[in-house]
């Protein structure tokens, strides 16, 4: 397979006459808009164009009149705020009311009274209430009705119970385009259950480096597999243009995202930069664009990365010239969170040059309130020409008028509105376990061990076995995906529940233990392991292996080998991880990736069919190349010396084959890299970081143990300059985790002697720190039991740290006597305890 789809130049409907070489005019033109004059002129290395795709929806004369009618209606404010979306977590209804706005989200922290796991219904009156808010017509108001937009990432995966499907990676493997569209109007109905009009989905990126934390998100690296579905999946979601339930009470508006190349960035770095040709970025990065476009997507996300230097947020070129004219793009562009502000010279709540490059929607969480007062202005002194604001709110309101908002009425009078039963159906979950099936890559299968007998005594273990949160990833219920337990799944399955399923329905016995052990001795033993929870920006990884906080596996695989037991290893990621240690000590090893709430698909595969029902076997193969070191050089399948440890499309079954040789376990990396974002763990500093306890006689500190082995070290100290710190000499950049709600999470046991003026802090070189008191909050955790708790970087930030250059990354301290044990110190999301700014 290669990566290179060819265009032929010029193909497709007519267009505007557009070609690459005068596309740098379109600024020349146009140089008195603000921003325009920062555009470069487009690479001129591709000598061919641009994909011209046809946008399926000819003007409708009866929406243009409409929409010409609500023009000339609206006042400047009203126009302002249509173009502007504020997150629900600092809007409300009455704001809508008052500043116009067109459109609300939920971020992935947001929910109805910052409430993660409110119930459904709570969701819909929320809805009801902005909806209320923006149609009110007193006073003269427009009323023009606002759109939610949420991500709908896998599912309606911000709300708790609703049924799951896995992450896009495993979606690639399944290479099966009816498929996606199912899905995808599965996803469209549970989103309407809540009332909701819009979701950021699908993701049509073309991830190149697998370092990159988005991408699960991606279901291929490969372009064909990727343009496949993005047009199917728009379908399953809107329905077909021309249809008659087109954007009908059972679908909603589809977002992809994000416009372009996010996929492509220099070392898989997210927000970052790609750096790459004009041909890479139209023939790899944008492949799911025309389809997409064919298939009449209302709204394009912009990237917040650049392309070559330039933040496509700001790009003219990209988003007009390119997406608005050569593409016929007839939909409208909304902004990624705030991404507007990181335009040279712009800030969150001031940025005319985004709307004058193109984009129509301004995704402005937090800031639409400085926003809508500045555009205001700006309109008026003639920053942001009338014309360009008339354009971007005429393209939001036939997009609203297409989706017939303006008849609807209240979200939760529509069709499926309240339906909550049905977040879980039977049908949803069916077709969920059927995704996982399809999406499962088998890798190894020595002496065809799968499929396994049933009626047999079988060890199920590994922290992934019975853990829906690992199961599902990032943007479930939780931004990052974080702090969840199998309670908060309340339909949902664990892979080890679907086995115990499937073992005790065919008489077999099935047991479960999480670290390994057994009380009788096991036919076959099926160990499920992997990445923990992970989204944008945190799941940025420096190489591509496991960090030695998520590898308690290992001992368990090694130890059932010695046992001779044969192992099934199900691996949980999402991405392709060195694993040559794994795979050595497993007879069968599966890539799960992240299959979402349905695990039971697992074991469908890996157990021998019922006798009477349908031989099933993996049909899944790669839609991302695997490694065969840990150093995440990307590999592409066009490129000379690819040499994967399996290709793309490797993908193995029952029948087919199985043994793969003995690996070389040396990961070809330093350790430093692997555990990049973790500080400590079971006690021990992590390379590059170093413990430093200082105290002198005043301090104890004594290794705990679990029995088995060393899981962290207590400190005790009798009083006096007593100081604790994990330094390192290369300083940390952390600026990007604390302006987005990342915390320093500890796991520690307090002993019972917690003084007022324990503090705790992060430093930035000499006479540079953050120190926050601490003691009274950390007294109140209840003694003796391990606890994990977070302080927000914010806080060491507003106290003083630059998180630009963080060289120790936590110390603690007190004058006075203190007994503290500390097993791990990371950088995470969602702990169980957090702690307030002092
Ligand atoms: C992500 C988008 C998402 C948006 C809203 C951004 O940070 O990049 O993919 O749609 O947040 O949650
Ligand atoms: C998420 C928010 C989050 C923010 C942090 C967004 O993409 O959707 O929930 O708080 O990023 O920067």
């Amino acid at each position: 397979m290669t990566k290179k789809k060819e265009i032929p130049p010029q193909s497709g409907s007519a267009n505007i006459g557009f070609t690459m070489r005068n596309a740098g005019l379109a600024c020349v033109a146009v140089a008195a808009l603000a921003g325009c004059a920062r555009q470069p002129a487009a690479n001129t290395d591709a000598a061919t164009a641009w994909p011209s795709p046809t946008w399926p929806l000819p003007a409708d004369p009866a929406i243009e009149k409409r929409v010409q009618e609500l023009l000339s209606a609206m006042t400047l404010e009203e126009k302002v705020g249509q173009v502007i979306q504020g997150d629900i977590s600092t809007v409300t209804p009455d704001d809508v009311r008052q500043y116009h706005l067109g459109s609300v989200l939920n971020g992935g922290g947001s929910a109805p009274g910052n409430d993660e796991f409110a119930e459904p219904a709570k969701w819909l009156a929320l809805a009801d209430a902005f909806y209320a808010a923006s149609t009110d017509r007193s006073n003269g108001r427009s009323g023009i009705p606002v759109i939610w937009g949420t991500d709908a990432m896998h599912g309606h995966s911000n709300i708790i119970g609703t049924t799951l499907f896995p992450h896009n990676i495993g979606l690639g493997a399944a290479h099966d385009p009816a498929l996606m569209r199912r899905i995808a109007a599965a996803t469209a109905e549970q989103v309407r259950i809540t009332g909701f009009d819009w979701t950021f989905a699908p993701t049509v990126t073309v991830p190149q480096d697998d370092r990159w934390g988005r991408t699960y998100e991606g279901y291929s690296e490969d372009p064909a597999v990727v343009a496949s579905y993005a047009g199917v999946f728009v379908r399953g979601l809107q329905g077909d243009p021309g249809a008659a339930d087109f954007l009908g009470p059972t679908h909603v508006i589809s977002s992809v995202k994000h416009f372009i190349a996010d996929g492509g960035t220099e070392n898989g770095t997210d927000q970052g930069d790609a750096k790459i040709s004009e041909q890479v970025l139209r023939d790899v990065h944008a492949a799911g664009y025309p389809p997409a476009i064919e298939a009449g997507v209302q709204t394009i996300m912009a990237s917040y990365s650049s392309w070559n230097g330039v933040k496509n947020h700001g790009n003219r070129y990209l988003l007009t010239d390119v997406l608005k004219g050569r593409m016929h793009f007839g939909g409208f562009v909304v902004g990624d969170w705030n991404g507007h502000g990181q335009i040279p010279g712009c800030k969150p709540d001031n940025c005319a040059a985004a709307i004058n490059a193109g984009l129509d929607m301004y995704m402005a969480p937090d800031s639409w309130k400085g926003l809508y007062t500045n555009l205001l202005a700006q309109v008026k002194d003639g920053t942001v020409p009338m014309a360009r604001l008339d354009d971007a709110v005429s393209r939001i309101l036939r997009v609203k008028l297409r989706a017939g908002l303006f008849e609807a009425g209240p979200p939760s009078k529509r069709p499926l509105a309240g339906e909550f039963d049905r977040l879980w159906s039977e049908d949803t979950r069916a077709l969920a376990r059927e995704a996982v099936r399809k999406s499962l890559v088998l890798l190894k299968n020595e002496n065809g061990l799968l499929p396994l007998d049933p009626h047999s005594h079988v060890l199920v273990t590994g922290d992934g076995a019975d853990n829906l949160g690992k199961q599902n990833g990032g943007w479930t219920i939780t931004w990052q995906g974080t702090g969840l337990d199998n309670s908060r799944f309340p339909h949902g399955t664990s892979i080890w529940q679907g086995i115990r399923s499937a073992v005790t329905a065919a008489g077999g016995t099935a047991e479960l233990s999480p670290t390994g052990s057994f009380r009788r001795k096991p036919d076959v033993a099926i160990v499920v392991f992997g990445e923990e929870p992970y989204a944008e920006m945190l799941g940025d990884r420096k190489v591509l292996a496991l960090p030695i906080a998520q590898n308690a596996h290992l001992g368990i695989l090694r130890k059932l080998q010695e046992q001779g037991i044969p192992v099934v290893s199900v691996l949980l990621s999402g991405r392709p991880l060195w694993m040559n240690r794994e795979l050595n000590a497993s007879r069968a090893f599966v890539a799960a990736w992240l299959p979402g709430t349905e695990g039971a698909g697992v074991a469908d595969l890996l157990f021998r069919a019922p006798a009477g029902s349908a031989p099933r076997d993996f049909t899944g193969t790669l839609s991302y190349s695997w490694p065969r070191d840990a150093s995440g050089k990307p590999l592409n399948a066009g490129q000379p010396d690819y040499s994967p440890l399996f290709a793309l499309g490797y993908g193995l079954s029952y029948a087919k084959g199985g043994s793969v040789p003995a690996l070389p376990e040396d990961a070809g990396v330093p350790d430093a890299l692997i555990n990049a974002g973790f500080f400590l763990e079971g006690g021990n500093a992590i390379a590059p970081w170093q413990l430093r306890a200082e105290g002198g006689a005043a301090l104890r500190d004594e290794p705990v143990s679990d029995g088995v082995q060393q899981v962290g070290r207590r400190f005790v100290s009798r009083g006096g300059a007593v100081r604790i710190g994990l330094r390192g000499e290369t300083p940390l950049d952390v600026q990007r985790e604390a302006n987005g709600d990342v915390l320093l999470m500890l796991r520690l046991r307090s002993g019972g002697t917690v003084p007022d003026d324990l503090w705790m802090s992060m430093a930035c070189g000499e006479g540079c720190a953050g120190k926050l008191r601490l003691g009274p909050q950390l007294r109140k955790l209840p003694r003796g039991e391990w606890q994990t708790v977070g302080v927000p970087l914010k806080c060491f930030q507003a106290a003083g740290a630059d998180m630009s250059r963080i060289t120790e990354p936590m110390a603690l301290g007190s004058d006075s006597p203190f007994d503290l044990a500390l097993a791990r110190v990371q950088l995470g999301t969602n702990p169980p305890v957090t702690l307030a700014c002092p």
